[in-house]
């Protein structure tokens, strides 16, 4: 990361995330998306240090800034990697709590070299993680149509999904797709003028948002990662995640509702034969969302959403 640049990102929901961790002296906790470490910290002053953390992050940057931050708490590990494989990152540790961040961190989406924003004139990287899988330049030349469309209308709603995906075709047919405004431009030729409406923000956002996910394949694995989570906790133990749109917290209310009531009975079924025990109880009070102060504090935060699942 350029020295200069200071990682701006304000922890969302963090006092509520606190208090759902049901922090405990002596415990052991995953941050499994540690980004700036603004919750991470949190953790660390909550229990004076008087803890075990592994702080996890698949962008390398946002691991060299966590570990400033962090730098004056003892008992820290900082692991590079995806919590999709946090069981073989760290196998055999039983936690205390889990933390999931969902998404990117306002540092990522801020910062030009990135690719992420449609601000920008940037490269069109877009990879949380800059060592492994393909750029979003890449993504956008070599999926079929159909794919792309599915991509923009499955993880943003774009209604004009079919559209967006022909002229973006079109446009590699003729030259391939390298920068961020390639394809602001590519959403500006598909969406008519005449039908834009104010209130849904810059035309390029959602497109932007489609590619993210998938070019760091966020939702797809995201049902499985959660179960493999909630299996690295000890009875008791809490799960906590924080989703920034309908598509992600989706994924994590359907799973949370799973490990609650796992049966596969037919609904018509006298008596459960499948066998299946709940493996969780979801704590009252939750899904919470940010507060009116924190909404007008960091816009960021107005979508939040936490969920908790406890271990039984
Ligand atoms: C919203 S930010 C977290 C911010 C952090 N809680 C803070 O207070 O500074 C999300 C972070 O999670 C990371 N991330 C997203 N998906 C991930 C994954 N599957 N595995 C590991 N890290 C991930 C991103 O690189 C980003 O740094």
């Amino acid at each position: 990361m350029n020295g200069e640049q200071v990682f701006r990102h304000v922890p969302v929901l963090l006092e509520e995330t606190l208090t759902a961790l049901n922090l405990q002296p002596r415990g052991t906790y995953l941050d499994g998306t540690v980004g700036g470490g603004g919750h991470s910290e949190g953790i660390c002053r909550a229990l004076d240090g008087n803890c075990t953390l592994f702080a996890l992050d698949r962008d390398r940057d946002a691991l060299k800034a966590a570990a400033r931050r962090l730098a004056p708490w003892q008992g820290l590990t900082l692991v590079h990697g995806n919590f999709h494989e946090a069981h073989r990152l760290l196998p055999g540790i039983a936690f205390d709590g889990i933390l999931l961040d969902l998404g990117v961190s306002s540092w990522q989406l801020d910062t030009p070299g990135r690719g992420f924003s449609y601000h920008e004139d940037a490269p069109l990287d877009m990879r949380m993680d800059q060592s492994a899988g393909r750029t979003a330049a890449d993504w956008l030349n070599t999926t079929p149509e159909r794919e792309i469309a599915r991509a923009l209308y499955d993880y943003a709603d774009e209604r004009w999904a079919a559209r967006i995906a022909r002229v973006i075709v079109e446009m590699r047919s003729e030259r391939l797709f390298e920068s961020t405004q390639d394809l602001v431009r590519a959403v500006d030729r598909a969406i008519p003028k005449a039908v834009r409406r104010r209130d849904e923000g810059h035309p390029a956002r959602r497109t932007f948002q489609a590619v993210r996910i998938a070019v760091n394949d966020e939702i797809a694995p995201l049902a499985c990662a959660l179960e493999s989570l909630l299996s690295m906790l000890k009875p008791g133990g809490r799960l906590c995640v924080i989703s920034f749109h309908s598509i992600e917290d989706r994924v994590v209310k359907r799973a949370f509702a799973g490990f609650k009531n796992p049966c596969i009975c037919p609904a018509d079924a006298p008596v459960c034969v499948c066998g299946r025990k709940p493996l969780a109880v979801l704590p009252k009070g939750y899904p919470t969302a940010p507060g009116r102060e924190e909404m007008e504090a960091n816009p960021r935060a107005r979508s939040a959403r936490l969920r908790v699942a406890q271990r039984i």
